[in-house]
């Protein structure tokens, strides 16, 4: 690049800044070596910034990169003023990520929302994550060789740090094999799509479930109600004590809500020993010992879901 070129560049990033960080501009001018001027001090062991270099931000051939254009910068704003004051702490750079920034998270977001707006989507606005002032770099690691959002086990790791209720059910008997590596949170959840429910990837839960349990979509002859309304009425998909994930055991699940109508009426339980113990209703799987098909039915006299 001459001379020429930079200052065409810092003119034209000036003013995307001025419209990207307002206010901050007049504050900050841009250093005039780039990643450069930073580098001197920030190159060391302590405060482990290289490993960008390795990842997509660090390539110098994509236009759209940071390192083509306003390096350090693009992200930390314009930061001369930090970088010749004699007292950093004092000087700040006008965007600093992470727990414990001084910097606003919607003004982080912002940051990385100027390259990134198509990607995540106008979804990312007005998303529980966006409400509740979660940043991107609660996530996202830029500094790291490998973002953990990126492996499965990592990735987890990330959310599990604020859901943990989430994590204790990975951890239950019958499950998705969540930890085990083997599927990820983002194989159903699109945390940067508010437009869909629960942040799924598809507008609903069952249209979520299909993608890869296609086979209980249908459609059938004869449809079972809830199957069709939701999968979670009867399981916990994050995991469950219960076999296949299930929300109760059967023949609990079903009586909830079949209770007024013909043989299902009687409330089987162990409980009482005498008249049930061993009654046809109950033993092993319960209510399937006879209604197989309980996600819907394609034999002509299928309506009770027992072919
Ligand atoms: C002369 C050395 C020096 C230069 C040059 C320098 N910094 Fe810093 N920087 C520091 C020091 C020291 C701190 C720690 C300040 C503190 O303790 O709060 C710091 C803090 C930071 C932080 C905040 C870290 C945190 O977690 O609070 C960021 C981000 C940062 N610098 C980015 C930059 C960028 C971008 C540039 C280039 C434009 C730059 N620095 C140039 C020395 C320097
Ligand atoms: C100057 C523009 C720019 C800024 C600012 C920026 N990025 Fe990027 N980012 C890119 C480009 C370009 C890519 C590579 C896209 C590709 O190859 O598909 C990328 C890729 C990514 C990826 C995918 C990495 C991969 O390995 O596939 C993530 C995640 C990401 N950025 C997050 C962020 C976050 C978080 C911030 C704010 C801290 C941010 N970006 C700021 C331009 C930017
Ligand atoms: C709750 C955690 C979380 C937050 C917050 C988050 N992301 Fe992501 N992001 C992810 C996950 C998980 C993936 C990987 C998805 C996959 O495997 O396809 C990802 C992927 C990406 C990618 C690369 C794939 C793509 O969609 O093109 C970019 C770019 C990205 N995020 C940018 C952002 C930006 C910008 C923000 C802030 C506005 C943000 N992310 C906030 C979790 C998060
Ligand atoms: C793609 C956006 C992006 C670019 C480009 C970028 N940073 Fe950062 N920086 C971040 C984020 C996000 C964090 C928070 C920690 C993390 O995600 O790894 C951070 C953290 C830091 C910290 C604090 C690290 C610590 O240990 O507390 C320093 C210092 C820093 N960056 C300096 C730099 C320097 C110097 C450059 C240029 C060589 C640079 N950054 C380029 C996004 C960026
Ligand atoms: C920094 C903390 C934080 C991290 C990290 C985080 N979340 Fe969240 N998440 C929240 C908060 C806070 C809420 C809102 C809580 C509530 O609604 O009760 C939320 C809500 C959600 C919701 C419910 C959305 C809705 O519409 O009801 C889902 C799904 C979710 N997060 C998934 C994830 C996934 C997947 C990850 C990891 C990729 C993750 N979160 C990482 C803090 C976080
Ligand atoms: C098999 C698909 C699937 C996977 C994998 C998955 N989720 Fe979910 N998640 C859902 C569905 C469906 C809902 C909403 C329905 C419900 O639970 O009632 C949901 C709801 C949530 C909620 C909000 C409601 C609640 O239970 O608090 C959070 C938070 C959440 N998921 C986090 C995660 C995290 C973290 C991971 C990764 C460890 C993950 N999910 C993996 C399907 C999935
Ligand atoms: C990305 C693919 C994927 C998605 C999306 C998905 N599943 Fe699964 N599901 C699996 C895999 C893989 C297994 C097999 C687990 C095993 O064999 O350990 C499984 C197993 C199950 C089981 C049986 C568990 C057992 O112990 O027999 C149930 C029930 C289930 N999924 C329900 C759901 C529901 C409900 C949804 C929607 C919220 C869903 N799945 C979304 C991949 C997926
Ligand atoms: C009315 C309750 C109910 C609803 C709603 C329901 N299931 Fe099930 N599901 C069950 C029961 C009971 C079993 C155990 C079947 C068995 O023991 O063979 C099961 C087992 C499964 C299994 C593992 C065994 C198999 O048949 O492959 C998968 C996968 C599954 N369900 C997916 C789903 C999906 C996807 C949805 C939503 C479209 C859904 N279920 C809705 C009751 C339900
Ligand atoms: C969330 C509530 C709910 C649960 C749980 C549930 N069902 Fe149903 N079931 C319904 C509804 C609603 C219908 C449709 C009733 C109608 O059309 O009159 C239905 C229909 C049926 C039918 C056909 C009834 C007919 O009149 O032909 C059978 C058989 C049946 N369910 C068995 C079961 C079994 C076995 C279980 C447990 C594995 C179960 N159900 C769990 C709500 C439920
Ligand atoms: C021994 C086999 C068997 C078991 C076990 C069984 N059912 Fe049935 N069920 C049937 C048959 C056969 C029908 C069809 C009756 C008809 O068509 O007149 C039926 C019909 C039904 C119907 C349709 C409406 C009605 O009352 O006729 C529902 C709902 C139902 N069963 C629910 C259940 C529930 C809930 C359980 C577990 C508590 C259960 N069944 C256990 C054989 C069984």
């Amino acid at each position: 690049m001459n001379i020429r070129q930079i200052f065409l560049v810092h003119t034209v990033a000036a003013s995307i800044c001025l419209m990207v960080f307002p206010g901050i501009v007049t504050a900050q001018e841009y250093s005039s070596k780039g990643a450069d001027s930073c580098l001197t001090c920030h190159k060391n062991e302590k405060w482990s910034v290289m490993s960008i270099f390795n990842t997509k931000h660090g390539s110098l051939t994509d236009p759209e990169a940071p390192f083509s254009n306003l390096q350090c910068e693009a992200c930390h704003g314009p930061s001369q003023e930090h970088q010749k004051a004699k007292k950093k702490s004092e000087v700040p750079v006008p965007v600093v990520f992470g727990e414990g920034s001084p910097t606003p998270v919607s003004q982080q977001n912002a940051a990385c929302l100027s390259c990134h707006e198509s990607h995540t989507g106008a979804g990312w606005f007005g998303s529980r994550h966006e409400s509740v002032d979660v940043g991107c770099a609660s996530c996202h690691q830029s500094h790291a060789d490998r973002d953990p959002m990126f492996d499965s086990l990592e990735q987890q790791e990330v959310c599990f740090g604020c859901h943990s209720r989430t994590r204790q059910d990975t951890y239950k008997a019958s499950g998705h094999p969540l930890r085990f590596g083997s599927m990820a949170c983002s194989d159903c959840h699109n945390v940067h799509d508010g437009n869909n429910d629960f942040l799924l990837t598809e507008d609903n839960v069952n249209d979520t479930c299909y993608r890869c349990h296609a086979e209980k979509r249908g459609p059938y002859l004869w449809e079972h109600a809830p199957v069709t309304e939701s999968c979670t009425l009867c399981h916990d998909v994050h995991g469950s004590n219960h076999p296949a994930m299930l929300t109760k055991r059967p023949p609990l699940l079903c009586q909830q809500c079949h209770s007024a109508s013909g043989h299902p009426g009687e409330a089987y339980t162990s409980d009482d020993m005498d008249s049930n113990a061993n009654s046809r209703f109950l033993l092993a799987r319960g209510c399937q010992n006879c209604h197989t098909q309980v996600h819907g039915s394609n034999h002509p006299s299928g309506s009770s879901q027992i072919r």
